[in-house]
């Protein structure tokens, strides 16, 4: 028979069984069942090995999701910060898109305003002459002698263009000694705060005239033309943040001011001459007469009353309106209810508002009185101490609103939505 010990690698560890004086059968039956045994053994040997193998392999395995579980962790949290820089990017972005969107439209009102207007002549005579040096008549003299030495002001604004010379006067004199030391008189930051919430002084100054500039353009708009002459009042002109721009017509208009604020009243009766100011009541009537006013304007006044107050109000200033007058007035309207409920303004309002949500979308109108408010995150907190805030708080009044419950007043010549990305402005007319 041939040897087949090459081909079996078990046939090595045989042991040679003899039992002397068996039989060949015997023999060779003995010799295939060590041959089995040897098979046998040899096979579990190499089970044995390859599962070795595989708990080797699968401790390298497991190693290896080891490091991929932290590289996984690495991306994970570098992606976290990746997404946070690009939502910080993605907002500054905004930012500078919203602030670029005022700009083309104060440049194109500016451009507008600059075409379609004649020369206005300033009357300056009798105004602030309580503060002396700050005279506006110095502060004019002074803005003259810098703009006939600069041609670069005078390529910006034109002199035959009142509005954007005082503009001018009042926003960029910081950057000059001369006209900082005749500077307006400006309110103390706690009057300051109560009408802005904060900010410096030329902040204010800046947030004034441009929403009083805005107001003039929607007082135009509506048919009343503030340097032609007439009464104009500030209603809730707090301390005259707005109504400081009215200045410019001083002389021609006739300016009045009133607010329930009598500290703030005060200052303005003690600083500023352009105007007359009047402390009032918190609801109507007021002392003023019938029809006493060609126009009046509210900038951020609606914006904080609840509705019975605010419609008593609206009909107070139909009252002391003359039929044909104006009637500007600002409210948080459909684009602040969206940055509120989206979360990227007045954070604290965004549960309270949500929970109105659908009333205010049925009817258009909702007030969260500051009482129910945690006024820690709202700032202005020692101002509102006095106060009754249950009748004072935050206010949304939608367009529908205004065309639905203020047309029973007024005409409604036009809505505007937020050109500053914060108040809606409402342009009236008295029938
Ligand atoms: C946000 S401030 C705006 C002030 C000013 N119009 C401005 O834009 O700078 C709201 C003004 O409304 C006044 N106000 C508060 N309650 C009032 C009420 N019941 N009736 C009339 N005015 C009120 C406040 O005193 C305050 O000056």
């Amino acid at each position: 028979m041939a040897e087949e010990a090459d081909d079996r690698p078990w046939r090595s560890r045989m042991p040679p069984v003899v039992v002397p004086d068996a039989p060949e059968r015997i023999h060779a039956e003995l010799d295939r069942l060590s041959e089995i045994q040897a098979h046998r053994e040899w096979v579990i040997e190499g089970l044995r090995a390859h599962v070795r193998n595989i708990e080797h392999d699968l401790e390298l395995a497991r190693h290896r999701v080891e490091e991929l579980e932290k590289h996984a962790k690495n991306v994970e949290l570098q992606l976290s910060g990746t997404r946070a820089h690009a939502e910080n990017l993605a907002e500054q972005l905004a930012e500078r898109v919203r602030r670029l969107a005022e700009v083309e439209e104060e440049a194109r009102a500016l451009e507008q305003r600059v075409r379609g207007r004649r020369s206005v002549r300033l009357a300056t005579h009798g105004i602030f002459p309580k503060v002396a040096n700050r005279s506006i008549d110095a502060i004019f003299a002074l803005g003259n002698r810098i703009w006939s030495a600069r041609p670069d002001l005078q390529r910006h604004y034109p002199q035959d263009h009142a509005a954007d010379f005082w503009y001018w006067l009042l926003w960029d004199r910081e950057g000059n000694p001369d006209l900082a030391r005749v500077r307006l008189p400006i309110p103390d930051a706690h009057l300051r705060e109560r009408v802005r919430g904060g900010g410096s002084e030329i902040e204010y100054v800046r947030s004034g005239l441009v929403d009083g500039w805005r107001v003039d353009g929607c007082l135009r708009q509506g048919g009343f033309d503030p340097a032609a002459g007439g009464a104009l009042l500030d209603f809730g002109a707090g301390c005259a943040r707005v109504a400081q721009y009215f200045a410019l017509y001083a002389g021609r208009t006739r300016v009045h001011g009133c607010d329930v604020d009598a500290e703030a009243i005060r200052w303005c009766t003690d600083h500023l001459d352009f105007a007359d100011f009047a402390a009032i009541a918190p609801a109507p009537p007021t002392s003023y007469g019938d029809a006493q006013f060609d126009a009046v304007y509210a900038y951020s006044v609606f914006s904080h009353l609840p509705e019975d107050l605010h419609l008593e109000w609206l009909a107070e200033l139909r009252r002391i309106t003359r039929p044909g007058g104006v009637v500007v007035l600002t409210v948080h309207g459909q684009h602040v209810v969206d940055e509120v409920l989206a979360g990227r303004a007045l954070p604290h309002l965004r549960g309270p508002l949500a929970a109105r949500e659908a009333a205010l979308r049925d009817r258009g109108f909702a007030f969260l009185p500051y009482g129910a408010l945690d006024l820690r995150q709202a700032g202005n907190l020692g101002f509102f101490e006095s106060w009754d805030l249950e009748r004072y708080g935050d206010t949304f009044v939608l367009e529908a609103f205004v065309r639905a419950r203020w047309a029973e007043l007024f005409e409604v010549v036009a809505c505007i939505p937020a050109p500053d990305a914060w108040q809606d402005y409402v342009v009236l007319r008295t029938r």
